[in-house]
């Protein structure tokens, strides 16, 4: 599907790698001003320069979403650069694994300020901009893990249920003002977020194989696919749209008792 994004802005956190950096893309391609908040700077400023180089206006600016402060200085970097903010997506986000008793307070403060204080800091500063268009929106990236568990990820599963109270309050705040909020909850992606996680095992290729079979359509997702619902709900043709989460899962969340319940046989096929 495409878009006009013509005149527009969107500020994509955590824009340098994955599905934000497919995202970037994705806007800029369909005429999109693009600005990437993120704080690896040499890839951030990479990827900006790379879509820049194909004709759209792309900048780069260091922002780290867990700092007020850095928040704050990169909206206002944006809008001085390109004059305007009228989409916000909250894409930056680690994970980290471990259960109550091993996920030290530092590591649960710190996940929490990035996964969800980022998204509230992201639109505390961004929203009065957006404001001032009369008309905008903002996509925040939750995960199945905003409707589902799984083990040892506490602060990550916590985090992402947040996001979608966060996408709801906000959209109950601005839905008057002209403001649609959403959040997009993927399933396993292939990102260099996957990446690192799946290399956290002896056997890296074992686990994207799991992932791939999490999945009813029996594969892991790519990060344009995750793009491109959050470039739809960002647009005119999701107008009527606010307050929704909509899974980008190949289905993983469909099947009672998951996948593995499914192949090792519920019993339906007997009957
Ligand atoms: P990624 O690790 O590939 O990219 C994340 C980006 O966020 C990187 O560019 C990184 O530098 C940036 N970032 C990290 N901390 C930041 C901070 N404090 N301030 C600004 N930028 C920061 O991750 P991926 O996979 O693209 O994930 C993007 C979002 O999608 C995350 O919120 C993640 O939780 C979510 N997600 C990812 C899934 C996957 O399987 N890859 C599945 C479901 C959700």
């Amino acid at each position: 599907m495409n878009h006009d994004f013509h005149d527009r802005v969107a500020v994509v956190t955590g824009g340098a790698m994955g599905i934000g950096e497919a995202t970037a893309r994705k806007f800029a391609a369909n005429g999109a001003t693009v600005a990437i908040f993120d704080i690896n700077d040499k890839i951030g400023n990479t990827t900006a320069s790379d879509i820049a180089a194909s004709g759209a206006k792309c900048a780069y600016f260091h922002c780290d979403v867990s700092s007020s402060s850095s928040v704050e200085k990169a909206v206002a970097d944006a809008v001085g650069k390109f004059g305007a903010i009228d989409m916000l997506v909250s894409c930056a986000g680690i994970q980290d694994y471990g259960d109550a008793i091993s996920t030290t307070e530092e590591a649960w403060d710190h996940l929490m300020d990035v996964n969800l204080k980022g998204c509230y800091l992201a639109a505390k500063y961004a929203v009065p901009h957006i404001l001032k268009r009369g008309q905008g929106a903002i996509v925040i990236v939750g995960s199945v893990q905003s409707m589902t568990a799984i083990a040892n990820s506490v602060a990550y599963v916590t985090a992402k249920h947040g996001l979608l109270g966060l996408t709801r309050a906000m959209a109950l705040d601005y839905a008057s003002k002209g403001i649609r909020v959403n959040c997009v909850c993927p399933g396993a992606i292939d990102t260099p977020m996957l990446r690192w996680a799946a290399n956290l095992d002896k056997n890296p290729e074992k686990v994207i194989e799991t992932c791939n079979r999490m999945h009813a359509m029996g594969r892991i997702g790519k990060p344009e696919e995750v793009a491109d619902a959050i470039v739809y709900l960002a647009s005119s043709a999701a107008s009527f749209i606010t307050g929704a989460a909509l899974l980008v899962d190949g289905g993983m969340l469909v099947p009672a008792g998951g996948m593995g319940f499914q192949e090792g046989g519920t019993g339906a096929a007997t009957r």
